[in-house]
């Protein structure tokens, strides 16, 4: 390993923290600028860190040279943050999701193959060891043929939070709604384990909020590349909030992943699938499979706890340092950010003209 890596964030409101603890948390990188438009956070996220702060991003680039950039702001602004960082020849990390419109997406996947500098779309939940065991376990067709997936995500949030900040709940920045701000990590996780969605099919409603312009609430209806079929339950206006739900069903096996943790999973043994008639899920394997990934049923993922966040955060840009060190990619990068977003607003266009629609590469 050579020096530390040197990065920089752009955005000190409420993620912009968890990646300053993320990063320092590892040996081989270290926070060395900070800037927001709003100079008060940006000078307290320094004085925490005993870094440089400034008010932009091109202060932040000329100045302090990060080697890294780790982009925060509002979801609307990140392809064009990305976009300036990578011709400023640095590598970015960029917060979810890639940017609200596919031509925004493409955009700084252009800039990515042009500089040839590295990417990396923050979906932190991928690095949990429940998802990675449901995903190796799906890659090496041990739950058969796979048939249905659900993601559901069931949380609240009051009006306070939507008031919070300008940009929350708007088409031009927030990008939507509950789908695109916080069901984005189970959907991504959701297309990840079961592969691409080709299809959707969606209501959408805003039934619990004021002052928005996108839902709260979203019911969609998937059909995937392979002929198994889903669906995505995603609401902010379920009161008092209940979990995150993933589910992957096959022929021989089913996993649930619950709040981040493994919930129950199953694969018949010998590759038979034994009984004639299930229901109520028997032989749970969770605790035996968590094992051989290091950890238990009960081990945090990135749940709503801060330290647990960030602790999830640090895993992804781990893999983004042993990328740029290995000259690999990383295992979120643009093109792999951009699938959730075309599923997002797949389901926007279908709910609009109540028609199935298709979904873009
Ligand atoms: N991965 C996760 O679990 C997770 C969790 C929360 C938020 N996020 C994402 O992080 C992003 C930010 O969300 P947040 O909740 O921190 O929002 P926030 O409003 O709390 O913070 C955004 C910050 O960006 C600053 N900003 C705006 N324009 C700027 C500019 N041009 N230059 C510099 N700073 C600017 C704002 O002043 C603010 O401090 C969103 O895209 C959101 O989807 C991801």
């Amino acid at each position: 390993m050579g020096d530390k890596l040197r990065f920089g964030i752009l955005g000190c409101g409420v993620i912009g923290p968890h990646h300053a603890r993320a990063i320092t948390s590892l040996d081989d990188a270290e926070v060395v600028a900070v800037a927001d438009v709003v100079p008060e956070r940006a000078r307290k996220l320094a004085s925490e860190y005993g870094c440089r702060w400034y008010n932009d991003l091109s202060d932040l680039l000329s100045s302090a040279t990060p080697d890294v950039v780790c982009i925060c702001t509002p979801s609307g602004m990140h392809a064009r943050n990305a976009v300036a960082v990578l011709e400023a020849g640095k590598d970015v990390v960029v917060e979810k999701p890639i940017d609200v419109t596919l031509e925004a997406a493409d955009q700084l996947i252009s800039a990515q193959r042009a500089t040839g500098r590295k990417v990396a779309v923050i979906s932190q939940h991928r690095f949990d060891p429940a998802t990675q065991a449901v995903r190796d376990a799906a890659e090496s067709g041990r739950f058969g043929r796979l048939t249905s997936g659900s993601a559901e995500v069931r949380w609240w949030r009051s009006q306070s939070y939507y008031d919070s900040g300008g940009w929350r709940g708007t088409w031009e920045l927030d990008g939507g709604g509950v789908l695109i701000n916080q069901a984005i990590h189970s959907i991504d996780l959701l297309q990840w384990l079961m592969g691409p969605v080709v299809e959707v099919t969606a209501y959408t409603g805003l039934l619990a909020h004021e002052r928005i312009e996108v839902e709260d609430t979203a019911v969609a209806i998937l059909r995937f590349a392979s002929g198994a079929i889903g669906n995505i339950v995603a609401t902010t206006a379920a009161y008092p909030g209940l979990t995150a739900r993933i589910t992957v069903h096959g022929d021989h096996g089913s996993a649930v992943i619950d709040d981040d943790k493994l919930d129950y999973f199953h694969i018949a043994s010998n590759g038979d699938a034994g009984a004639d008639y299930g229901a109520g899920g028997s032989g749970n394997q969770a605790e035996k499979v968590m094992e051989e990934y290091g950890a238990t049923t009960s081990s945090p993922g990135a749940g709503a706890d801060p330290g647990s966040l960030s602790m999830a955060h640090r895993d992804q840009i781990q893999d983004f340092i042993e990328a740029i060190r290995e000259d690999r990619e990383p295992l979120v990068n643009a093109e792999e950010g951009r699938k959730a977003l075309a599923i997002i607003l797949g389901t926007y266009e279908s709910a609009r003209t109540g028609k199935p629609v298709r979904i873009q590469e």
